[in-house]
């Protein structure tokens, strides 16, 4: 009998019905093992879900190069023209659990990992292009005044509009999120971007910064704040579920992978700085280079196994593409893999999902839920009884050449407005209708002075902006600006 009923033991199971009591009426016996060992198990299902962007949903698939990168990154599968490299894709909301809905005003996650020949290759983005801060000592202040207030266990606009206001360089990604772009119609529907900058090295040892975008195939669509009403009324869950379903029927999503360059020589020669991923490189100033296209074609199997279990961190990169001295993304170097040792514990790369394709050869070992133990008794490098792995000075990092004192700054040109004025411009007048009437609902239950400390960044950004906003939260900014001055 091949379909017998087991304990995690493989020992044939006699009765999965009834506990094993004494007598018809007596107490349930500690013997029971496959009993204590069915409810222990239950009982530990549940993992930590991520501390941000706990709910989300994954899709297999494959990357398709276009245009070889090779003048600029010698990543191994960037080089050649149709080089096909398997993909898993997460999509998620950030703040709210594990069950919110997927209706929420939010940046949405867009995590790519390239299971590449020579490692794998995480690209962890967001669909919108820059982010509130631009330095990670201020994420968890962030995350915290953006997180359900600690007593209600409700979001308060209260919390993150002061966080937000008192943190001018946000005021840029307030107007993208504000705007009907912090609602995606779904996940198909919605760009991706990078947000931080990176460095590409080539063959020859050169350098380029560049920026990330994913450019959805199946175009960019929003709701506005009463489509949003309309669909978490009727279903909550309808990103996960127009993934899934199209991948279903076969009708797959595909993105196209574009990048902007920036030569290290020029980094200084711009009205803004570049590494600072509250900017956007405008594109009239820094084309598009398309790389190639993603295509979506497999739902995965097991929720649990494939998406909660997915571990994506922007450390993980391949020869040829490294950090930039980004602070934001110098902190999430750490971030990442720290929470996933916590979340999925230390052996977390051994999951199927995380598994590189690429060969792993180190003496890293042991450990909770070792299940691919190096099994050398030399587990040591340099040694002189195996020929075991040993380091390729081919692959070692770029040099970088350093000045300066240890401190403790913010960056020179922080131009915390002039993008956010730009992309204010930058919409039509039914966007800015929406903007101002999402930003004036938000802001209306808000307490007077940070209402005015908004309205100071907006002006700041673009006058007719803070001044309508002024006038939708009745604020007579002539009177406002009498005080300020007196
Ligand atoms: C998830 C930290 C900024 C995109 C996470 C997680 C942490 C984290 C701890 C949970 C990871 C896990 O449990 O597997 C940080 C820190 C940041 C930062 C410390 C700034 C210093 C950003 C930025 C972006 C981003 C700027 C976008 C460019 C994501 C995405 C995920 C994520 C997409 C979900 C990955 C997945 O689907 O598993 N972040 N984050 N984060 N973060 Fe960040």
């Amino acid at each position: 009998m091949d379909n017998r009923l087991t304990t995690n033991q493989g020992a044939p199971v006699g009765d999965n019905q009834n506990s094993r009591t004494a007598g018809r009426r007596g107490p349930t016996l500690l013997e029971d093992y496959h009993l204590l060992e069915k409810i222990a198990h239950f009982d530990r299902e549940r993992i930590p879900e991520r501390v941000v962007h706990a709910r989300g949903a994954g899709a297999h698939g494959v990357f398709r190069v276009e245009n070889s990168m090779k003048e600029y990154t010698k990543a191994a599968f960037l080089q050649e023209v149709g080089a096909e490299t398997p993909v898993f894709v997460r999509f998620s909301t950030v703040i709210h659990g594990v069950g919110s809905p997927e209706t929420a005003r939010d940046p949405r996650g867009f995590a790519t990992k390239f299971y590449t020949q020579e490692g794998n290759y995480d690209l962890v983005g967001n669909h919108l292009p820059v982010f509130f801060i631009r330095d990670a000592i201020k994420f968890p202040d962030m995350v915290h005044s953006l997180k359900p207030d600690p007593q209600t266990n409700i979001q308060n606009p209260g919390r993150y509009w002061d966080f937000m206001t008192l943190t001018p360089e946000s005021t840029h990604m307030m107007t993208w999120l504000f705007s009907d772009h912090g609602t995606p119609a779904n996940y198909r529907e919605m760009d991706g971007f990078g947000v931080h900058s990176f460095k590409w090295i080539n063959a020859e040892g050169k350098v380029t910064y560049v920026k990330y975008k994913w450019e959805s195939l199946q175009g960019v669509r929003t709701l506005s704040a009463s489509e949003v009403e309309q669909q978490q009324g009727k279903d909550f869950n309808h990103a996960t579920r127009d993934l899934f379903d199209h991948i279903e029927k076969g009708e797959f999503p595909q993105w196209q992978l574009k990048v902007q360059f920036i030569e290290p020589a020029d980094i200084d020669n711009y009205s803004f700085d570049p590494l600072d991923p509250t900017k956007v490189w405008p594109e009239e100033q820094f084309p598009f280079h398309v790389v190639g296209t993603m295509t979506l074609n497999k739902n995965p199997d097991n929720f649990f196994a494939e998406v909660e279990q997915s571990a994506f961190s922007p450390s993980a990169v391949v020869p040829g593409i490294e950090p930039s001295e980004d602070k934001l993304l110098q902190g999430r170097l750490f971030s990442y893999p720290d929470t996933q040792r916590h979340r999925l514990g230390p052996n977390y790369l051994q999951i199927p999902v995380n598994c590189p394709y690429a060969p792993v050869r180190n003496h890293q070992r042991d450990g909770l839920m070792n299940v691919n133990q190096d099994t050398s008794r030399y587990n040591y490098e340099p040694n002189s009884y195996t020929d075991g792995p040993v380091e390729d000075p081919a692959y070692s990092e770029t040099e970088v050449e350093l000045h300066g004192q240890v401190t403790r700054q913010k960056i020179e040109k922080t131009d915390d407005f002039t993008q956010a004025g730009e992309q204010y411009r930058s919409y039509n007048s039914a966007q800015k209708d929406n903007l101002l009437s999402n930003l004036v609902n938000d802001l209306q239950g808000v307490k007077k002075d940070i209402q005015l400390r908004a309205i100071c960044n907006f002006i700041r950004a673009d006058r007719e902006y803070g001044m309508r906003l002024a006038q939708g939260l009745g604020v007579d900014i002539n009177e406002f600006m009498s005080q300020l001055h007196s």
